[in-house]
């Protein structure tokens, strides 16, 4: 490695201890906040002495003082808990080139460790963001940190010009600068750089940035030093795509985008996808063509929000159900409806971007995550990636809430699997006013046990709707629709509120001026005409709690078929995923029953779990690496072909349950009477 720093080696040197056998001793370099010491040779770089230490600092620019990666705050004083006494003079002082980047960036009170060379003893704090393997702390207290090591990574050469007396190309010119600069070797290049790639350099003077694959593979040559490699995590649903724009180097999202998936138009839920490619020609193509853009609307949009270009995008890793996978790669789904669907590939796979019509940067990789079985997605590894449920020592339940739900069941011992037919209602789909989260949309809904009167929260306004000023919610927010983690409050408080029974029928005794009837279908007005932005009442029909009931038994059925398989009764945590998990009450949803008899204080909602693990096999490859393995050793359970699937549905019909006791609920639950309508116990 080479640095443009003048010496002073000397100066320092003089300050040397001496050891036992009369020989200087060498400084002691002690790195925060890892605590990792060692000792170094006089006119060591800081930068090298940190790497002797196993301490890794940023390096973008290999040491030439360009892209300021390395820097670090040298400490002055006397360190008694790790006996030193540190002195900024211990190391060489700064230099002119050092100087000027310092200023030009102000950056005062550090140094850049490539630049400064150890002449004596040092404490040396490397702040968070020059550290290699940073952290990246997601949001949850309970939820592990990842280790950032992405595939993609940038390293800036100086490359030999070309002479006439050595002809050689430039590409292989670029390899020896790589691998002489950087030990990389056996390197390939995309073949579409090649077009480029003799102005780049040139344009560069002979200085690149070059964006790596696995440290194998050349994506791009930029000229001159212009850091800057961005990946897509995108969890594929069946009703929503949901994706982040990831700052590679940094962990740091810095977009978030979500969109209806357009392949709803052609069913709403996989089977009616398998069907419709089975029953049109161009089935298939139409609805992957339909994915195909809308991931591109999606990244175009993210790219924007974060004031980048497409270009900047090297990597995208992907993760969704077997149907959206099979469907997003071009391969005709049709097994998948029939036992015992068999898929085309469960491996995880890496294809260009390009030859999927993905518009990112030309040379960009698409990783797609592995497939478990049959009805176990990609989604699914990527839920088990995020919250990795085979480290934990207590049973956890972890539902995955969409479309088609995701259910894993499991601790260190074992992990069991099962995929169930939700359909798109917990989405908002399916429902008579029901929309996506978004502003205006109902998230919250509350009814008076003893009034039935409704209040409600819509996103966008944290006031219940019984605060609103008399002309409505003003500022010009009022309410649109009904998303999923309202429809489910609205469901289960019209249960508790007496006004459904549990067989989920609108009470026909119940004369409430709420109650709307129109010959035999009934519903309930949640917010009056004045209270919506469309003019037009909101109601819950009969039919909304009907497949809110077939979703909720859905999703019941195969977490009971896995407890029964693995014979158990009683789960000790329950995780609720899902592109709207976050928002989804837990108390409500057990209410519903949509979820198996637990503390209250153990069941939570953690986010888009699969798109989190999509976003950690995107930022650290040995997680990537460990998916397939991870897939193999989940056990499937095919609820489709299980008779007891059958029995449990009908019995999770119930609101919460023909059968299953819920002592959770004991204080919230009305008491049960013999014509299977509630008595309000609150
Ligand atoms: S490594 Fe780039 S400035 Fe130090």
């Amino acid at each position: 490695m080479t640095t443009v720093q003048s010496l002073d080696i000397h100066r320092g040197a003089a300050k040397q201890r001496m050891a036992d056998n009369g020989t200087p001793q060498k400084p002691v370099v002690i790195f925060m906040p890892s605590g990792r010491r060692g000792r170094t040779a006089p006119g060591t770089p800081l930068l090298d002495a940190a790497r002797d230490a196993g301490v890794e600092i940023e390096s973008i620019c290999g040491g030439r003082i360009v892209c300021g990666k390395c820097k670090v705050r040298i400490e002055d004083g006397h360190f008694s808990k790790h006996n030193i006494t540190s002195s900024k003079a211990n190391v060489t002082p700064v230099g002119a080139d050092e100087a000027a980047y310092l200023e030009e960036h102000g950056l005062d009170g550090y140094r850049l460790s490539c630049a400064c060379r150890v002449t004596g003893d040092v404490l040396v704090s490397v702040p968070e963001e020059s550290q290699a393997r940073k952290q990246v702390v997601r949001k949850r207290a309970e939820e592990r940190a990842i280790e950032l090591d992405p595939a993609v990574r940038q390293h800036y050469v100086e490359i030999a010009p070309p002479l006439l007396e050595a002809p050689r190309g430039d590409w292989e010119r670029l390899q020896d600068a790589l691998a002489e600069q950087w030990d990389l070797h056996d390197l390939t290049l995309d073949p579409t750089l090649l077009r480029d790639l003799q102005s780049r350099l040139r344009d560069g003077k002979w200085n690149a940035t070059v964006t790596l694959w696995h440290n194998r593979e050349v994506l791009d040559v930029r000229p001159g030093y212009a850091e800057g490699a961005y990946g897509l995590a995108v969890d594929i649903g069946s009703t929503t795509i949901a994706g982040h724009l990831v700052d590679l180097r940094t962990g740091a999202i810095l977009a978030t985008e979500s969109m209806m998936n357009p392949q709803v138009t052609y069913g709403e839920d996989l089977m009616s996808r398998v069907s419709y490619a089975m029953e049109h020609d161009d089935g298939l193509n139409v609805m992957h063509r339909a994915v195909i853009k809308a991931l591109n609307t999606l990244a175009g949009r993210a790219v924007a929000q974060a004031g980048l270009k497409i270009s900047d995008v090297y990597e995208a890793v992907l993760v969704g159900n077997t149907v959206m996978h099979h469907i997003l790669l071009g391969i005709d789904p049709v097994e998948l409806g029939n036992a015992p669907f068999a898929l085309a590939i469960e491996d995880a796979l890496d294809v260009k971007a390009r030859d999927l019509g993905l518009r990112l940067n030309t040379a960009a990789n698409v990783h797609v995550l592995p497939l478990v079985a049959g009805h176990v997605g990609a989604d699914n590894v990527g839920v088990f990636l995020a919250e990795a449920p085979h480290q934990q020592d207590v049973l956890e339940l972890i539902i995955d809430i969409g479309t088609n739900g995701e259910i894993l069941l499991g601790n260190r011992e074992q992990v069991l699997s099962a995929s169930s037919p939700t359909g798109p209602a917990f989405e908002g789909a399916q429902i008579s006013h029901g929309m996506r989260a978004a502003p205006g949309a109902i998230e919250r809904v509350r009814i008076d046990p003893d009034t039935r009167e409704p209040r409600f929260k819509i996103i966008g306004d944290e006031r219940w709707s019984n605060e609103w000023p008399a002309d409505g919610a003003g500022e010009g927010v009022r309410a649109s629709g009904i998303c999923g983690s309202g429809i489910i409050e609205a469901v289960a408080e019209l249960y508790l509120a007496g006004i459904i029974r549990a067989d989920g029928r609108i009470d026909p005794a119940n004369e409430h001026p709420r109650v709307v009837r129109e010959g035999r279908r009934a519903s309930y007005l949640l917010a009056t005409a004045e209270e919506t932005s469309t003019g037009q009442p909101i109601f819950v029909t009969q039919l909304d709690v009907r497949n809110i009931q077939l979703g909720k038994a859905a999703l019941y059925a195969g977490a009971k078929l896995l407890m029964n398989r693995m014979g158990v009764e009683q789960v000790e945590r329950i995780k609720l995923a899902g592109a709207f998990g976050s928002y989804i009450s837990p108390l409500h949803a057990m209410v519903l029953g949509m979820i198996p008899n637990c503390p209250l204080g153990d069941v939570y909602a953690v986010g888009n779990a699969a798109g989190d693990g999509a976003r950690i096999a995107l930022l650290n490859v040995a997680r990537r690496a460990e998916a397939p393995q991870n897939a193999r050793w989940i056990k499937y359970v095919e609820t489709a072909v299980e008779p007891e699937f059958q029995q449990e549905f009908v019995a999770a019909m119930h609101l919460p349950h023909m059968s299953d006791p819920f002592p959770a609920l004991a204080d919230v639950l009305p008491e049960p009477v013999s014509d299977s309508r509630p008595s309000r116990r609150r």
